[in-house]
């Protein structure tokens, strides 16, 4: 073996090995995809919309093959949401379309996803789901609607 081919060897090693340590060090200090939060069972799961103080909302919304429930959600001069989405199957996606709320559905997680709504947005906004989830993903939307 050349002297150059031991080197790269050794460098692939090593790559190797930092590579894995990081993955090791994300599995155990709870790495996640971003909002998952909490295991949860999705029979226990309310969903609707629960208003919490003035213009502060909390919306619960299960994602199923092929829809989103509740499917059109209202929020009078909204501050900020909470959403916290479940997911009854499979991996979903939950995505307002023109806002930066993106997040994946893991079965078996509640994702929570913080929200304060720029104060000059109002009218309708379409949900979608951007996760492939099977044949009916393209239908799967539902519609925000914000009143000022
Ligand atoms: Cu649900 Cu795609």
């Amino acid at each position: 073996m050349r002297k150059t081919e031991l080197i790269w060897a050794g460098v692939v090693v090593f790559s190797l090995i930092i590579f894995l340590s990081v993955l090791v060090y994300a599995i155990n200090v709870g790495y996640n995809t971003p909002g998952i939060t909490e295991h949860a069972n999705v029979k226990d799961f309310k969903t609707g919309v629960f208003k919490i103080d003035e213009g502060v909302y909390e919306v619960h919304i299960l994602a199923a093959q092929f829809y989103f429930d509740p499917y059109t959600i209202t929020l009078k001069d909204p501050v900020k949401v909470i959403f916290k989405i479940m997911s009854q199957d499979v991996i979903h996606g939950f995505s307002i379309i023109g806002t930066n709320v993106n997040v994946m559905v893991v079965p078996g997680y509640i994702t929570t996803v913080i929200w304060y709504p720029p104060t000059n947005f109002k009218g309708n906004f379409t949900i979608i789901c951007d996760e492939y989830c099977g044949p009916g993903h393209s239908n799967m939307f539902a519609t925000l609607i914000i009143e000022r």
